[in-house]
């Protein structure tokens, strides 16, 4: 089988290409600029600019894979709201352009969504009414709402704060921030009063392979287990690590005047992944101990 993956220079991507060429699939890995990403027999890097509309059809023309996962998005909510038109374009044109692209070849549709399409009174279920807080999730809505539009057989991923392993090319993960910081002997501000599901790396992975198996269409939640704040995952962190937890300071939101609003209390909740897809996400505690090699 033959599985694209967009946005393969990114965090979730890389660890997407990576397990899925590890299962033996076939893995054309898209992104822009030079690979960042780890040489690997079964990994077959290109350079595509997804916003040019005929280099994509070219391409999906020539390759045809059987699945495509469109992990690419401008997916800093900060930066989004400050370049409103270009969030549009990355994160709503181009998913048009692939819907339609995906629906002419009929190949299957894996969308990364986030939770950020929707609002407070999390841990929110797959079937709960969207409320973007913030312009990136506004958009994310945007493309939920197109594949919804115009695909009949189509999957929704969404995960939450997604944390794992790191290797060379691939950007730190809020936990080796902390780890960072820490070893460093630099304190730390983290908040407290910011509830999320966060997801470990390879979770998601396991829950996108049983996804393409199984050929299971719809929206799924594959996020974390436990419920954590980034001051709870931070004392984690230095648990796992034997770090100096004196160094994070507990702060709330109100400390850090962000220009986008994020929810107190967000977060996915599991129950269908866990009975569909037989999704088994470890817990946060786990998912540090294995991203650190312990
Ligand atoms: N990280 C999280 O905690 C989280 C949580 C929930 C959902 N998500 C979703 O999960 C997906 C992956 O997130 P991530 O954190 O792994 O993202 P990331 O690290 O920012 O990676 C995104 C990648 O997409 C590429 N890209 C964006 N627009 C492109 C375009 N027009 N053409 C070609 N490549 C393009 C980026 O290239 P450049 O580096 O050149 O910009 C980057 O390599 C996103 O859809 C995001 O919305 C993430």
């Amino acid at each position: 089988m033959k599985i694209m993956v967009t946005g393969a220079n990114g965090f979730l991507a890389q660890h997407l290409c990576v397990f899925l060429s590890d299962k033996g699939f076939q893995t054309i890995a898209v992104s822009r600029g030079p690979r960042k990403i780890p040489l690997s027999n079964n990994i077959f890097y290109y350079d595509l600019e997804l916003t040019n509309v005929s280099s994509v059809a070219d391409f999906i023309h020539n390759h045809q894979p059987d699945v495509l996962i469109h992990a690419a998005a401008m997916s800093k909510p900060d930066e989004c709201n400050n370049n409103q038109e270009k969030c549009i374009l990355q994160n709503v044109t181009v998913t048009e352009n692939l819907v339609y692209l995906v629906k002419k070849y009929a190949i299957h549709f894996i969308h990364i969504s986030t939770d950020f399409i929707f609002g407070e009174n999390g841990p929110h279920h797959e079937d709960q009414l969207p409320d973007p807080l913030n312009f990136y999730g506004e958009s994310k809505l945007m493309a939920e709402n197109i594949i919804k539009k115009v695909l009949t057989d189509f999957t929704i991923v969404r995960p939450v704060f997604i944390y794992g392993a790191v290797w060379e090319g691939l950007r730190m993960s809020f936990i080796q921030w902390v780890q960072q910081n820490l070893q460093n002997g630099q304190a730390i501000k983290v908040v407290n009063d910011q509830q999320r599901t966060p997801t470990w790396a390879e979770d998601i992975c396991a829950g996108i392979y049983q996804i393409i198996v199984l050929k299971k269409y719809g929206i799924y939640h594959l996020a974390g287990k436990d419920i954590c704040t980034p001051y709870s995952m931070a004392l984690t962190v230095a648990k796992v690590l034997n770090l100096d937890s004196q160094l994070i300071i507990e702060v709330d939101s109100t400390s850090f005047p962000e220009p986008v609003r994020r929810a107190k209390q967000s977060g996915l909740t599991i129950q269908k992944a866990v009975h569909e897809l037989n999704y088994q996400p470890h817990s946060f505690e786990e998912g540090v101990r294995k991203s650190f090699g312990l």
